[in-house]
């Protein structure tokens, strides 16, 4: 089948309690080991591109990338979406060359512009047959060259979602109940410890979630900054000459809960780079002799595979809902 839009997706994640990952891609290997996983686990997958992987990869090999993987996993859906998309003519970009969804985030703008900037995007996005995500709320954490300190970043106020949504005509809603980007999703002052010395996060507002879908019912919402930072690949990092100390992420069963409400799509990225990450500088560490990009891509490429594989499995629950 062709690329898709989320529209169908969404509407089948919410009634079957399961949310669609969204992951985010740069370059050849990060494509084929995510859609390899979804291929085979025969799950809806978003490929997600942004701002800063468009001017590191150029927007023509994405899309040729991206649709390459449509090719080759003709029975699965796959969507092609602009992650954080900032202004007007990114998205008009995006939707000219060939995305099936964007994102307009006018999060940081005041309620009214953000309102009036998603307008703009909706009306445009929806002229072409493309849908439009939209945020309310802001994430901690790095994305692009925005950065949001902890301590700054602001909850969703669901009284706000209803007229956001109506006025906006978007299809799909982020919204902030304690997710952020990044490795460091939480400061060890936010935390507790574990009797490993792990720091264990404070859990995400499900309060804030469930109040929102009240007001939003049948509408698919969105968690950005959901990487779980597998212990695991932080200790390969650590353990392989890195320095991540005290990296966390959202604890995967809380993710699960969220899949099973009207949350139908999660972004993961942070988890896709840990993954490579690790593995590449094991196997640098492990073969210091070698120097073809094939050899320690190929690992790479297998832990992002056996990493999204887990997450359609054990956090969307969206294998076998192609
Ligand atoms: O939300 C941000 C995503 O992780 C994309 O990150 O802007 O560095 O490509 P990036
Ligand atoms: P993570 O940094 O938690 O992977 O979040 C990615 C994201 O939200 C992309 O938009
Ligand atoms: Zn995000």
């Amino acid at each position: 089948m062709p690329l898709v839009s989320t529209k169908e997706m969404f509407a089948k994640a919410y009634n079957g309690g399961y949310a669609v990952g969204a992951f985010n891609v740069n370059n050849m290997e990060i494509v084929q080991g995510i859609t390899e996983a979804a291929g085979e686990l025969k799950s809806p997958v978003i490929l997600q591109v942004s701002k800063g992987a468009r001017a590191y990869a150029n927007h023509t090999y994405l899309v040729k990338l991206v649709e390459a993987a449509v090719i080759e996993n003709p029975e699965i859906p796959i969507a092609l979406h602009l992650d954080h998309g900032d202004t007007f003519e990114l998205c008009k970009s995006c939707i000219d060359g060939g995305f099936t969804s964007v994102m307009i985030d006018a999060s940081s703008k005041s309620f009214d512009e953000n309102i009036a900037l998603t307008r703009k995007v909706v009306e445009y996005a929806h002229d072409h047959g493309v849908v439009v995500e939209a945020e309310l709320g802001t994430l901690a954490g790095v994305e692009d060259e925005v950065s949001v300190e902890h301590g700054h970043e602001s909850y969703t106020r669901p009284e706000e979602v209803e007229e956001f949504v109506s006025r906006t005509g978007c299809d799909s809603l982020a919204i902030a109940i304690g997710t952020s980007h990044g490795a460091y999703k939480f400061k060890a002052s936010q935390c507790t410890r574990n009797a490993d010395g792990i720091l264990v996060p404070p859990p995400l507002r499900f309060d804030v979630l469930k109040e929102c879908i009240k007001r939003l019912p049948g509408f698919p919402i969105v968690l950005h900054g959901s990487s779980s930072v597998p212990q695991e690949f932080v200790k390969m990092v650590n353990q392989y000459g890195g320095n991540m100390p005290d990296a966390i992420g959202i604890p995967e069963d809380q993710l699960r809960e969220a899949a099973k409400l009207a949350v139908c799509k999660i972004n993961i990225d942070s988890d896709i780079r840990l993954a490579m990450t690790g593995n590449i500088r094991k196997y640098f560490a492990e073969h210091p002799d070698h120097f073809d990009p094939r050899q320690y891509l190929k690992p790479a490429r297998q832990a992002v595979k056996d990493m999204v594989a887990h997450k359609i499995v054990h956090v969307l629950g969206s294998d076998g809902k192609a």
